[in-house]
């Protein structure tokens, strides 16, 4: 009997993510460097090292990533190792990147570029970094230097990664360099210039590359008051919601700071996005009252926790952070998504529980365009360093081992056959029988 397959269609890319500081290793003009050598910062006191090697062999990761299938890959541009010290441009390190991105074309791996992905020269942060207005002029000179010298091998374009999570991490949580010290005033200043330094970036980009599409990485999760909760948590859980997920998006389509950022216009922030790339991983509960943390670590009786507590596995939240994109009506590439899995037992069915998603939201006509699985191969995981293992390949970071994942081998099968099969859903997701795969029998 003939099994259903839930094809995607033929122009749809199948990628992976990455992000410069978590796999070249020795990036020690990063504030991150830095910062990982104080004690009790990182977990477990780990060190990023080598992490994933690529500054000296990205190809064997790209080998791999060829050899799954894909035909995309998200990958990021250290700053500081194209601009060490201010002004001085390091031409081996743009070298490097060349040779990465042209091997990357060889394979038949079309690249995204993030431009800035939570790392900072460390001469940024003497300066004041995103809480000072100098930056941006900065980083729209370091973009240029980037469009001069190798914008040829980038047709894709990510300004800035997650500006909402890197702003509560840097100047909330203090869990990213350089600690908490500014608090809410130095986040509630940095995110203007973040939103001036996308714009800054958007035109120098599209000026000299007017064919390039450029976006953003936005994390969006799913924020919600707990079932049942009071009409007043259901509106405190929308306005948290608004803040995270909408604010930054509802200023670049419109040009125009919100409360309580301000109410002043940026010049030439409307309308500066040709994709937004989205990064889902989990869903939250809001607290109300905020106090003792503004989001909940508890999640749903019988809820699928990963590794660390790092979020409940919520695949229907995929479905709904796309249909909330779909106001700003542009492409949409999900440019994030992943589970901490060391023992990749829930990576597998998380892939096909996700993957139904987007299918599901293409089959409505919404314009979803590829994925990148964070992460091709483990890497540093920021403040909880080897900790969490996303990567689709283990890496044994002292060996520099790799060794397939199961889901390697899945997400190789998916992007071979750009399709979901019903096999795999019965090994992997069964309970997807139940609904898209529903009426047949196994044989
Ligand atoms: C970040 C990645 C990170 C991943 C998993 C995303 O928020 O962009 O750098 O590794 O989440 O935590």
């Amino acid at each position: 009997m003939a099994k259903a397959q839930l094809l995607f269609p033929p122009d749809f890319l199948w990628g992976t993510a990455t992000a410069a500081y978590q796999v070249e290793g020795n990036n020690k003009n990063s504030d991150w460097w830095a910062w990982e050598q104080g004690d009790g910062r990182i977990l477990q006191n780990h060190k990023s090292g080598l992490a994933s090697n690529w500054w000296a062999n990205a190809e064997a990761d790209l080998d791999i990533a060829a050899e799954m299938g894909t035909n995309a890959h998200r990958l990021s541009l250290e700053w500081s190792r194209i601009e060490p010290e201010p002004s001085v441009f390091n031409n081996a390190a743009l070298g490097r990147y060349r040779e990465i991105l042209q091997a990357m074309h060889n394979r038949g791996i079309e690249p995204m570029v993030t431009l800035h992905h939570f790392s900072n020269p460390l001469w940024l942060v003497e300066k004041g970094d995103f809480n000072s207005k100098i930056v941006v002029d900065y980083f729209q000179r370091y973009t240029a230097k980037v469009v001069d010298v190798l914008g040829d091998l980038i047709p894709k374009w990510i300004t800035i990664n997650e500006p909402m999570v890197y702003v509560f991490m840097r100047y909330l949580a203090g869990a990213f360099p350089v600690g908490k010290h500014s608090g809410w005033q130095g986040a509630l200043g940095a995110i203007p210039n973040l939103l001036r330094c996308h714009a800054a970036a958007y035109h120098a980009i599209k000026e000299k590359l007017p064919q390039a599409q450029v976006g953003i990485a936005k994390n969006m999760a799913v924020l919600q008051a707990r079932p049942g909760s009071s009409a007043l948590s259901r509106w405190w859980a929308g306005r948290v919601s608004w803040l995270f997920n909408n604010m930054w998006l509802d200023s670049m389509a419109n040009g125009r700071l919100y409360f309580p950022i301000g109410r002043r216009t940026i010049p030439n922030l409307a309308g500066s996005y040709d994709f937004i790339g989205l990064n889902y991983y989990t869903r939250f509960y809001v607290n109300f009252p905020p106090f003792g943390g503004l989001l909940s670590d508890e999640w749903e009786p019988g809820a699928v926790v990963s590794d660390g507590n790092y979020g409940e596995i919520y695949p229907a939240g995929l479905f709904q952070m796309i249909e909330a994109l779909l106001p700003y009506k542009k492409p949409i590439y999900i440019t994030e998504n992943g589970v901490p899995d060391s023992a990749d037992q829930l990576r597998p069915s998380f892939l096909m529980t996700h993957l139904r998603e987007i299918w599901r939201a293409i089959s409505f006509c919404y314009p979803v365009m590829g994925y990148y699985h964070w992460s091709l191969v483990d890497n540093f995981e920021w403040d909880r360093g080897w900790t969490q293992r996303f990567g689709l390949i283990e890496l044994n970071p002292e060996t520099q081992e790799r060794t397939w994942r199961e889901s390697g081998r899945l997400y190789a099968d998916i992007c071979h056959s750009r399709s979901l099969t019903h096999r795999q859903a019965e090994k992997y997701a069964p309970e997807l029988l139940q609904t898209i795969f529903r009426g047949e029998t196994p044989d």
